[in-house]
């Protein structure tokens, strides 16, 4: 564990503001006295409420996670970031069969997106977050990344790379005083779970328990009562946790 930290004055970017879990960190760092939070989405038409909300606060950014010349250019917009939220993800397919050849259109489309994308934006924030007084970096992962889930075979593996991405680049970004924080949700709310048969956590409950941790000096967040659940059993005995997410609805 580090040392606590305080959200208020601190200049955080979101990835994926817009809707779901990001849009509600931006709204709960609001609420905790950040300085301002850059709310960064694909098409920033979608921002407008969030930025008509507090304006000086809340600086739209266009972001693609996929695209470097944007990732370039956001970096050279927000140089005052000091807490840098990698939140963007996309589950492209679930639910069928292991010989299904989609698959490996999704794999491709969510490596792009989940783990090449986080790690681009967290290249190209290391030194923005050095030249600051070190920050720190929180990577969205997912109980899905810590024992495969059949469901959505392809997405979970790349919740696994973010893991590791996050365990490797805490290390190598550890001299520089980077802190670099992983967060283990399990079910929530949102567009993206839309399909999972199960009982699910608010993106307001996980965004106020994510900021929690990172005030409590946390380096990995389990931020639900299932996560917390999930998390202690995989400590203990992870392969108990294999076959624990369910079939869609429609096929049971
Ligand atoms: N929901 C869950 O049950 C759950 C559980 C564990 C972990 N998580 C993780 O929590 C994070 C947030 O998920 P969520 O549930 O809030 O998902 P969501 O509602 O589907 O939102 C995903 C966000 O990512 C954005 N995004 C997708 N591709 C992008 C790209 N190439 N560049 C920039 N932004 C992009 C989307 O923007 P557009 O509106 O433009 O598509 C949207 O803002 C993800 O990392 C997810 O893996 C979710």
């Amino acid at each position: 564990m580090s040392a606590a930290f305080r959200i208020e004055g601190r200049v955080a970017l979101v990835t994926g503001a817009n809707r779901g879990i990001g849009r509600a960190l931006v709204e709960a760092l609001l609420a905790r006295g950040v300085g301002k939070v850059y709310a960064a989405a694909r098409r920033t038409e979608t921002l407008a409420d969030l930025v008509a909300a507090a304006p000086d606060r809340v600086p739209a950014l266009r972001l693609d996670v996929t695209q470097p010349a944007q990732v370039r250019r956001a970096v050279a917009q927000a140089g005052d970031v000091d807490l840098v939220v990698n939140n963007a993800a996309i589950l492209s397919h679930a639910f069928a069969g292991f010989e299904d050849p989609v698959w490996l259109d999704a794999a491709r489309q969510e490596y792009e997106t989940n783990v090449v994308g986080a790690l681009r934006v967290s290249q190209g924030f290391a030194p923005v977050l050095k030249r600051n007084g070190g920050g720190t970096i929180v990577n969205l992962s997912s109980v899905a990344g810590l024992v495969g889930m059949p469901p959505v075979l392809t997405y979970s593996s790349t919740k696994a790379a973010l893991h590791s991405l996050t365990q490797s680049t805490r290390q190598m970004l550890r001299e520089q005083g980077t802190r670099v924080v992983g967060v283990y949700p399990g079910p929530v709310e949102t567009e993206m779970a839309a399909e999972l048969p199960m009982d699910k956590a608010s993106p307001e409950a996980v965004a106020e328990a994510i900021l929690d941790g990172l005030e409590q000096g946390l380096e990995e967040i389990y931020p639900d009562p299932f996560a917390v659940e999930y998390g202690r059993t995989y400590a203990v005995n992870p392969k108990g946790l294999e076959s624990s997410f369910p079939a869609p609805a429609s096929a049971a």
